[in-house]
């Protein structure tokens, strides 16, 4: 269960939501996986705060190259640097506010694996597209525009996210159909492109306007893996409900 803070918290609250989620995520290991990912301002402190702790702390970008004269832009080496393990890539905001391209959402993909982090890689369709029955093409054309970039052996380390741009922030969910629907076809792709071991072995999340309330039912697809979750992740409360619901799913296998 991964938590996309966003552009949201000051380094002090940042701490304070750690200090109240990580007694609780203690017992979840090995049951779990719990990620953060919170902005490059507050990265520091979340990573040393999960030092020790069974929460792995990412960044949301990265940029493709280790170092140079790229203002503003921060590096996988960087982020490593920080003690976070982990980094979204080519999440929907990424693409459609800040232009990126699947090009350049691929090199990042290969970078971070090449650094040692894992990339959560964001695919998924607007309603327009949806609409038009384009789901598909949009999204295949993502997962394979990546999945060239990088070799099988390493793309074991590579997390999916299927995000719905039409579902994101708006609290209009997937049905748990639709998102099975779309994971299990993005799975199928994967088994194409790199084989049976690599597509069972990979990790695919479902990501918009996950709420405690449909979280279990979302989680309980056959082909979903997890959640990655703006809005209801900023508590730390809801964020751990969330995290029980995906263990109770665990325990009912
Ligand atoms: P919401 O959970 O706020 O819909 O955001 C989803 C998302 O974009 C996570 O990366």
């Amino acid at each position: 269960m991964a938590a996309n803070w966003k552009m949201n918290k000051l380094v002090r609250e940042a701490k304070d939501y750690m200090a109240k989620l990580l007694p609780r995520v203690d017992d979840t290991e090995g049951e779990v996986d719990v990620a953060v990912f919170a902005p490059f301002t507050c990265l520091h402190a979340v990573a040393r705060m999960t030092d020790d702790k069974p929460v792995l702390a990412g960044a949301q970008n990265l940029y493709f190259e280790d170092s140079g004269a790229y203002t503003g832009e921060v590096s996988a080496p960087m982020i490593s640097d920080l003690g976070a393990g982990a980094v979204i890539v080519g999440h929907s905001e990424r693409r459609e506010i800040f232009g990126e391209t699947d090009e350049t959402v691929a090199r990042k993909a290969a970078r971070a694996l090449d650094a040692g982090l894992l990339p959560i890689v964001c695919v998924g369709e607007t309603k327009e597209e949806r609409d038009a029955g384009d789901m598909w093409d949009k999204v295949s054309g993502q997962v394979r525009a990546v999945m060239e970039e990088i070799d099988s052996p390493r793309g074991h380390q590579v997390v999916f996210a299927y995000e719905p741009i039409w579902a994101i922030g708006t609290g209009d969910t997937a049905s748990p159909e639709d998102a099975q629907d779309a994971i299990g076809r993005i799975r199928g792709l994967l088994k194409e492109l790199a084989g049976e071991e690599f597509a069972g072995a990979v990790r695919i999340l479902y990501g918009g306007s996950i709420k405690p309330n449909n979280a279990a039912q979302i989680m309980a697809q056959e082909d979903v893996d997890g959640g990655l979750v703006g809005g209801a992740s900023l508590d730390a409360d809801s964020f751990f409900e969330l995290v029980e619901a995906a263990r109770g799913e665990v325990a009912r296998g």
